[in-house]
């Protein structure tokens, strides 16, 4: 009842201000914030209606300390301008009216203290009293954000949370905001999966200081995650946004699959190979250990290498990989069968030599024991004579004679070779050589004569000396003639 009537009392003052000219009121208006870098310079702004002019009004500036009261820090009349002394504001306001219904408050060197409210208070001699208030934000860009990983691998899904890493942003104000993100997605605290856990430091600036703690549940499939923080914070007028580096962690996870295999030599083994078997799983598991066994035999050694040096066929088999993990006790094992081929030595018929006669056959047979495939050559003074493993020699004459040597290989696998040979006689009355029945050789007062004859057996060679002794005097020379005897 009494608002109402204070109300309609108030209407009837205004009407009759406004259709008399007298009993106007000052009105005051001001905007709700005004907002400023530290360290800047702020502007606040008090406009007011009045019907008075400049020396009918006195500007009076007030700050809302914490405690909740007023305090006066500018004082302005048609008489006086006045700084209140001992304020925070003392030595850094100024005030500027500029024209009628505008005062300026300029605030120099903005401090974080000075977030707080001014109040303009206008007072007319025959409008009244009016007021209005601004409240200043002040805000400080913060530092570049920094992000700082675990450096240890961390085994996936141990049902507990393992620090992933710690975000930080230094010197912001107001408070700066991190958030986590794996890949896209913005992380939020789940119980038992994810927990982010910030802390906020005040710094003897004033300045805030934000870090964050990331703990995951971690996961296999966080091996190829990527984390970072992105930071926002609020500018005059705006807000901004920052990221940090991108990091991922180690993940290790047990195998669920182990493959075993011949790393090398490529393609067929040989005896006299060196072999190396390889066992490797599809997990990282630090804490799986591997043992390799032939043919259930184990073989020394923890190493996912094992080297087998000059390979012999006893060697060949299955050889078996076995890795447990020391955390989870799985075991997995897998096998691979390694084959080494052989290759024995030649074994040639007839053996070592033979005696044909002209005219004769003989079937000569020569291969090896082997793994594999095998193919047999025929050679004769270095020369290619035949293919295959059974040939059919024909002694048409004494040339046919000599040492034949078969050579057999693997044509699967390089390397692999053997051969032997067989000397071949040929039967035949001695004959001398068509080419160099004589060579003489002269040295000072000796003579030397040779003679070379072909047949079989060995034929004996025998001088007839001086036999049919021929002397025949031509310039002055003398010939002596010499019979070399073939038996
Ligand atoms: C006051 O405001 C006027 C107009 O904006 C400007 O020209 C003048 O420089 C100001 N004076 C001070 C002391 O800031
Ligand atoms: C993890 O980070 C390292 C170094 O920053 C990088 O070399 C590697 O490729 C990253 N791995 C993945 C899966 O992103
Ligand atoms: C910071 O986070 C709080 C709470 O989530 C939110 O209210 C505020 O608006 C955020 N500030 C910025 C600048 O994003
Ligand atoms: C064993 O090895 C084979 C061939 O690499 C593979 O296909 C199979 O999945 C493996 N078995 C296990 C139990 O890892
Ligand atoms: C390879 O092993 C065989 C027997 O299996 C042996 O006679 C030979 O000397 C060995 N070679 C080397 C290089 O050790
Ligand atoms: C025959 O075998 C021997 C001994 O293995 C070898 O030294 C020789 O080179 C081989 N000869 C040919 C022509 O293959």
């Amino acid at each position: 009842m009494a608002a109402r009537i204070t109300a309609s009392l108030l209407a009837a003052l205004w009407l009759f201000a406004h259709t008399c000219g007298v009993w106007a009121v000052v009105e005051v208006n001001m905007e709700e914030k005004v907002e400023v870098f530290r360290e800047q310079t702020a502007q606040i702004t008090c406009m007011y209606t009045s019907d008075e002019g400049i020396g009918g009004t006195s500007v009076e500036w007030f700050i809302v300390t914490r405690s909740g009261d007023m305090e006066k820090i500018y004082f302005q009349d048609s008489f006086q301008t006045k700084i209140e002394p001992d304020t925070p504001y003392t030595s850094r306001i100024s005030v500027n009216r500029t024209g009628a219904g505008v005062v300026v408050l300029t605030i120099n060197k903005v401090q974080l203290e000075d977030e707080r409210e001014f109040i303009c208070q206008i007072q007319s001699f025959t409008e009244g009293i009016s007021k209005g208030s601004t409240n200043l934000r002040v805000f400080e860009r913060p530092k570049l954000p920094t992000i700082e990983g675990r450096t240890e691998g961390v085994a996936a899904d141990q049902n507990e949370l393992t620090e992933i890493g710690t975000c930080e942003v230094k010197n912001g104000y107001p408070k700066p905001n991190i958030t986590w993100y794996r890949g896209e997605n913005p992380l939020q605290s789940i119980p038992n999966e994810v927990e982010v856990s910030s802390s906020t430091t005040t710094e003897s600036t004033g300045l805030f200081s934000v870090q964050s703690k990331l703990s995951l549940n971690v996961k296999k499939e966080d091996k190829d995650a990527e984390f970072y923080c992105e930071v926002t914070y609020p500018l005059p007028g705006s807000s901004a946004m920052t990221e940090t580096d991108h990091i991922n962690i180690t993940v290790f996870y047990p195998s669920t699959e182990l493959y075993v295999w011949v790393e090398s030599p490529e393609g067929k083994i040989k005896e006299g190979d060196t072999v190396r078997l390889r066992c490797s799983g599809n997990g990282n598991s630090p804490s799986s250990v591997l043992t390799f066994k032939h043919n259930d035999v184990d073989i020394p050694g923890d190493t996912n290498v094992n080297v087998l040096e000059n390979v012999s066929r006893q060697d060949s088999g299955v050889y078996q990989c076995t890795s447990i993990d020391m955390n989870t006790f799985l075991e997995l094992s897998n096998t691979t069968t390694v084959n080494v081929n052989f290759l024995d030595a030649a074994v040639m018929t007839p053996s070592e030599s033979v005696i044909m006669a002209v005219g004769q056959e003989l079937e000569a047979t020569c291969n090896a024991l082997s793994s594999l495939q095998t193919q047999t050559i025929w050679l004769k003074d270095g020369e290619e004579v035949a293919k295959g493993h059974i040939v059919t020699l024909k002694a048409t004459s004494i040339d046919t004679a000599g040492t034949y040597m078969c050579v057999v290989t693997v044509p699967e696998v390089d390397g692999m070779e053997t051969n032997n040979t067989l000397r071949v006689f040929v039967k035949s009355s001695p004959v001398l050589s068509e080419d160099d029945v004589t060579e003489v050789e002269t040295k000072e007062e000796m003579v030397l004569l040779s003679c070379y004859a072909r047949g079989f057996p060995v034929p004996v060679i025998t001088w007839g000396t001086h036999a049919d002794k021929d002397e025949d005097f031509t310039g002055g020379g003398l010939v002596s003639s010499f019979i070399c005897l073939l038996t």
